[in-house]
């Protein structure tokens, strides 16, 4: 009798890690947005330049309310180095790499993803608040490692950021 009421509560305690562990699983990718970097096509890592979006990198405005940042990562820079956007946006940043596997994490968020030759890896952010974040390259990635790194500067309002964004593109509003 005494050795059941042990295992009832062996399972039980199982049973409940188990249950707490989905729990903070559907918390972090529902709630919080975790997601793993989406693989998001395939591309031609020798033709990178010339494939878009890959052929204009920088910031440009989807709609509303909604930014894309167009980011290549190569031993050992990215292009562009500094991403202007407005706060309180979502950016979707959508990047590649045309050399090896290298990072790109922007220091305080959790925008975290690989740029893996052939891919096309997308991940979305809201910054809510302006100011400037830190943006490496968390691959090791060769001699240059160390020095890959660009910066996010997130501005206060839309409105000049969008006239920036139509000049970048070529576009006449
Ligand atoms: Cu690129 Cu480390």
């Amino acid at each position: 009798m005494k050795i059941h009421s042990w295992e009832n509560a062996f399972l039980a305690a199982g049973a409940t890690v188990l249950l707490a562990c989905g729990a903070v699983l559907i918390y972090t990718t529902v709630v919080i947005g975790i997601h793993l970097p989406g693989d998001h096509g395939r591309i031609d890592p020798a033709q990178v330049t010339t494939t878009p979006p890959f052929d204009a990198p920088g910031v440009r405005q989807l709609a509303d309310g909604r930014y894309e940042a167009v980011v290549i990562g190569r031993a050992w820079s990215f292009e562009p180095a500094e991403i202007r956007v407005p706060a309180g946006v979502e950016v979707v940043f959508t990047a590649t790499t045309t050399d090896v596997i290298h990072g790109l994490n922007v220091e305080g968020t959790r925008l975290n993803m690989m740029l893996i030759p052939g891919q096309i890896s997308q991940n979305s952010y809201t910054f809510k608040e302006p100011g400037e974040y830190l943006l490496i390259c968390h691959e090791y990635c060769g001699l240059g490692h160390h020095m890959m790194a660009g910066r996010v500067i997130v501005e206060e309002g839309t409105a000049g950021v969008a006239a920036t964004s139509a000049r970048t593109d070529g576009e006449v509003r």
